[in-house]
């Protein structure tokens, strides 16, 4: 059986930071309060003309670099945006032009549980032996469709770019994926106009319709209730338990949702990745971004087990069960 492992990874963030003080000049808002609620204390904001394919393109040749790959044995070059730079062509298209890539290449939108659908697809395409090599970035400019007037979802985003490399390997590496989504709560996160449904007018853009709308209560009590559920789903698939698992790395949009989570796992706090304080959420970016931070202050150790766990818009939800396989010096 060939499985496909994790060879490289990488990431990207913009260099601009928006704290709470900011933001505090901005809306009717507290540093206690975003703080206290959500945990973050700051994101990252992509610099004027700075594109979704740019951050990717950043990431993903770091990643590349990481695993020690010539970019022309890359097979498949698969981008998780829903904020891509264009409607067309994809974010992918043009990353994979200014990587210098010249593989098939493509978006995947499953909102912010983009990485692990892309993982999820890259993995299946090297287990059946139709690629041997495949790069999977997650990349978001949330700050291009977050209305910067609404407190409640301005102070939650942030921008940035995570990769990773995945090769054919005898050993397993991508160990179990489940997905799900369900369109029925499609309003719950949306980004109204700008589509084939609503294109822009001035009418909407007036409205502020171009911008994220989230009723936020709801995709809390969906995430609390789903991610530990698929979680455990995902680790019988892999012919696992929780207590297999070394790193749980949640997607980073709550620090309140990534501690339930991690309780109602009975997961303890210290197996769990957090990058949200620096970060804020950074969708589709999040969870490779946790991986390689983890990767980066070396505490990700050959053999080790992470539980990767993704939901948002759709609404989706996902959790990848990966066994850690690369040393450091690779
Ligand atoms: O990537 C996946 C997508 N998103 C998520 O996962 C987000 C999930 N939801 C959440 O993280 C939380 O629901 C929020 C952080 C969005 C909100 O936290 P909450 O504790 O659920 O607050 P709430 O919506 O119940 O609002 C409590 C109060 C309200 O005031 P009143 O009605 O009690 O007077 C809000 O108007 O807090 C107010 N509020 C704020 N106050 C200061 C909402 N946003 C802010 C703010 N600053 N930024």
């Amino acid at each position: 059986m060939t499985y496909a492992a994790i060879i490289g990874i990488g990431s990207y963030l913009p260099e601009r930071r928006l704290t709470n003080a900011d933001l505090e000049c901005m809306v009717d808002t507290s540093d206690e309060w975003i703080l206290s609620r959500t945990g973050i204390a700051e994101r990252r904001i992509a610099a004027e003309g700075e594109a979704t394919s740019d951050m990717a393109a950043r990431a993903g040749t770091v990643a590349i670099q990481d695993a020690g790959v010539e970019p022309g044995k890359v097979d498949l070059l698969i981008v998780a945006t829903s904020t891509p730079d264009m409607l067309m062509p994809s974010a992918a298209a043009l990353a994979q032009a200014k990587m210098g890539l010249t593989c098939p290449a493509m978006d995947i939108n499953a909102a912010c549980t983009g990485f692990i659908y892309a993982l999820q697809l890259a993995a299946s395409t090297i287990e059946s032996g139709r690629a041997r090599t495949v790069l999977v970035i997650g990349a978001d400019t949330l700050s291009s469709i977050v209305d910067f007037t609404d407190r409640t979802t301005c102070v939650l985003f942030g921008d940035g770019a995570g990769a990773v490399v995945l090769r054919a390997s005898k050993d397993p590496g991508v160990l179990g994926v489940h997905l799900g989504a369900d369109g029925t709560g499609a309003d719950m996160l949306m980004v109204p106009a700008g589509g084939s449904a609503a294109p822009l007018t001035p009418e909407r853009m007036a409205a502020r319709e171009q911008f994220m709308v989230m009723n936020g209560n709801e995709v809390f009590k969906f995430a609390v209730r789903r991610i530990p559920q698929v979680t455990k789903q995902a680790l019988r698939e892999s012919h696992l338990g929780v207590e297999d698992v070394d790193w749980l790395v949640p997607h980073q949009a709550n620090q309140r949702i990534i501690d339930t989570i991690a309780d109602r796992l009975g997961i303890s706090h210290d197996h769990v990745v957090s990058t949200i304080r620096d970060t804020g959420n950074t969708s589709s970016a999040s969870i490779p971004l946790a991986i390689d931070a983890l990767y980066t202050a070396g505490r990700l150790r050959p053999g080790q087990t992470l539980a990767l766990v993704g939901f948002g818009a759709g609404l989706t939800w996902g959790a990848a069960i990966v066994r850690w396989t690369k040393e450091e010096d690779v």
